[in-house]
């Protein structure tokens, strides 16, 4: 990742602490050729901003917090297709939500929101960290009450490496093109992630975790609506307006 430091409070963020010599020795790195530059904005917030797009605004924790408060206003329950696709609408979960593509966190929300707890993985470091800085920030407020881990992680060694329990639902959004928010800060955030995350990955992702998917748990995958599934044995799918929701549940043995 092309990505540099510019201040040394990052190190006081507790996700930083496992990364720290990862962070040393890219920060050491700082120079002409940083594309992405991490910064504390005055007013306390993380930020990500792009020397090579100055016209773009930075990424901050603060712009998540909203994006977050607005899609938990509009949250409508079980009506939610999020909470149709994680069943919730029959009956509670009882297992943790992976969801393995956080991005700018707003699918973990609206599934905490429904009362899982989410366990958020983001393998661009400084999305991470900025996703760090906005729960943290986050934490103050009356209307978060979300119970959200997240994990700086490559989301396939994960899952391959982690004994998560049989009733756990992996949800998996590689989609870069939703159309469903046109708002102008939406494609600004959406292209901030586009040009952060690097690795495209809309299709390896969700198979490699498909192939490991083990006795009890089920993968929500999120398609726009004329891409194909993974596998014509997908279980059910959840159709949206603009996108849906394929759904694979390994039975148990
Ligand atoms: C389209 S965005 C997800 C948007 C998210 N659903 C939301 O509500 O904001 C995809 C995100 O998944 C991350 N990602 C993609 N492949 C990944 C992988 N293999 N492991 C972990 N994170 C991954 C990308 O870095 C990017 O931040």
């Amino acid at each position: 990742m092309n990505f540099c430091l510019q201040s040394s409070d990052m190190y006081q963020l507790p996700l930083l602490q496992p990364h720290k010599e990862l962070i040393q020795i890219q920060g050491s790195e700082a120079g002409q050729e940083c594309r992405f530059v991490l910064e504390r904005e005055p007013e306390g917030y993380l930020a990500i901003r792009d020397l090579e797009r100055p016209d773009l605004k930075p990424l901050s924790s603060f712009d998540l917090i909203q994006e977050w408060h607005q899609r938990l206003k509009s949250y409508r329950g079980k009506q939610e297709p999020l909470s149709k696709a994680l069943g919730i609408h029959k009956r509670p979960l009882t297992g943790p939500v992976v969801d393995t593509t956080a991005g700018l966190g707003r699918d973990s929300c609206v599934m905490a929101q429904s009362g899982a707890k989410v366990i958020m993985l983001e393998r661009e470091l400084p999305l991470a960290l900025v996703l760090s800085d906005a729960i943290e920030h986050a934490q103050a407020l009356d209307w978060f009450e979300l119970d959200l881990e997240l994990i700086h992680a490559e989301a396939a060694d994960y899952a391959a490496s982690s004994t998560l329990p049989a009733n756990t639902v992996l949800y998996c959004d590689p989609m870069f093109n939703h159309k469903s928010n046109k708002s102008a800060q939406n494609k600004r955030l959406m292209q901030f992630l586009q040009h952060l995350c690097h690795k495209p990955s809309e299709e390896d992702l969700p198979s490699a975790l498909l192939a490991q998917l083990q006795p009890g748990q089920k993968l929500i995958v999120k398609k726009a609506l004329p891409d194909p599934p993974l596998t014509q044995h997908l279980n059910y799918q959840l159709k949206g307006k603009n996108f849906r929701f394929d759904i694979h549940y390994r039975p148990m043995v």
